[in-house]
């Protein structure tokens, strides 16, 4: 019997780099980058948000829209946690919006959304991180995704790192050679430049490090409430402990006149 189990995990583990194999996933490239959100115990590191907010306003917003994602959430606790004349400065400066009661465009406040912004067919990137999954398979198995995550802030960051500076022409749109996007070819032109955005605390503006930014600031538009997720998570499993050790507790004491020594 213990034979028998013991070839029958050989041959299941065996079974595994092949369904990797079949999954295909030499095609896609996706760098494995750690995240301060990673982990049981992860939470967002509200700087990086605030870098990635800029980096999305300098350079992204130019082509997506955050449509989902009220402005006045930049100044949750657990998100980039801006004070809240700093938020209503922030949407007044970088958006207007159309108002129907005024009939034309007025300063957005915090009580607005980011825009929508479709003028060039570009997708809203208010819930991409969590659309997008980074790791796959093996199928079936799911061991890449219980290990790493679901990948979708590594999916992000990979695409930005991942143009090769080839391109082509098809049918009038130029598309760019990507390692991270299925198929391999992109119309988005490479985003982030070395060096394209400053901070004002000098922080370290590579492509890498932008694009790791701008992958944490759209992992927390996607799940914003990520870090009380993970709070009620703990809690639940250390209520559920206690709970246990009672009950075995109990169990015992209940059972012990009936069990154990035998008195006559
Ligand atoms: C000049 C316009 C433009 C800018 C600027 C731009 N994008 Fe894009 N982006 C696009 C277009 C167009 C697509 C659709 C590409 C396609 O499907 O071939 C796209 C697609 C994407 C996708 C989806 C890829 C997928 O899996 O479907 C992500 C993620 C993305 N962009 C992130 C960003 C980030 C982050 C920035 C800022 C650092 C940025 N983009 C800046 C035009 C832009």
């Amino acid at each position: 019997m213990l034979k028998k189990l013991a070839t029958g995990a050989a041959f299941a583990l065996a079974l595994i780099p092949a369904a990797a194999f079949a999954a295909g996933g030499g095609e896609q490239h996706i760098e494995d980058f750690s995240f301060s959100f990673e982990g049981p115990f992860g939470s967002y590191d509200q700087n990086q948000l605030q870098r990635g907010l800029q980096i999305y306003t300098e350079v992204c917003s130019a082509c997506h829209g955050l449509k989902l994602v009220p402005i006045r959430t930049l100044a949750d606790e657990g998100g980039p946690n801006l004070p809240d004349d700093q938020v209503r400065a922030y949407a007044a400066e970088n958006f207007s919006v159309y108002d129907a009661e005024l009939d034309e465009d007025r300063p957005a406040k915090p009580t607005d959304n980011f825009p929508v912004n479709d003028a060039l067919g570009a997708p809203d990137l208010s819930l991409m991180a969590k659309a997008r999954a980074g790791f796959h398979g093996p199928y079936g198995l799911g061991l890449n995704q219980l290990f790493k995550g679901m990948g979708g802030a590594e999916y992000i960051a990979s695409l930005m790192t991942g143009y090769t500076g080839k391109t082509k022409e098809e049918a009038g749109t130029t598309f760019y050679e990507n390692t991270a996007f299925p198929g391999g070819w992109i119309s988005m032109a490479p985003p982030l430049d070395d060096e394209q955005v400053e901070f004002i605390d000098g922080h370290a503006n590579d492509v890498h490090h932008l694009a790791e930014d701008v992958s944490a600031f759209l992992m927390w538009t996607a799940e914003p409430k990520m870090m009380a997720r993970k709070q009620a998570g703990l809690t639940g499993v250390l209520f559920l402990t206690i709970l246990s050790v009672l009950l075995y507790l109990t169990n015992k004491r209940l059972w012990a006149p009936h069990k154990g020594k035998k008195t006559s």
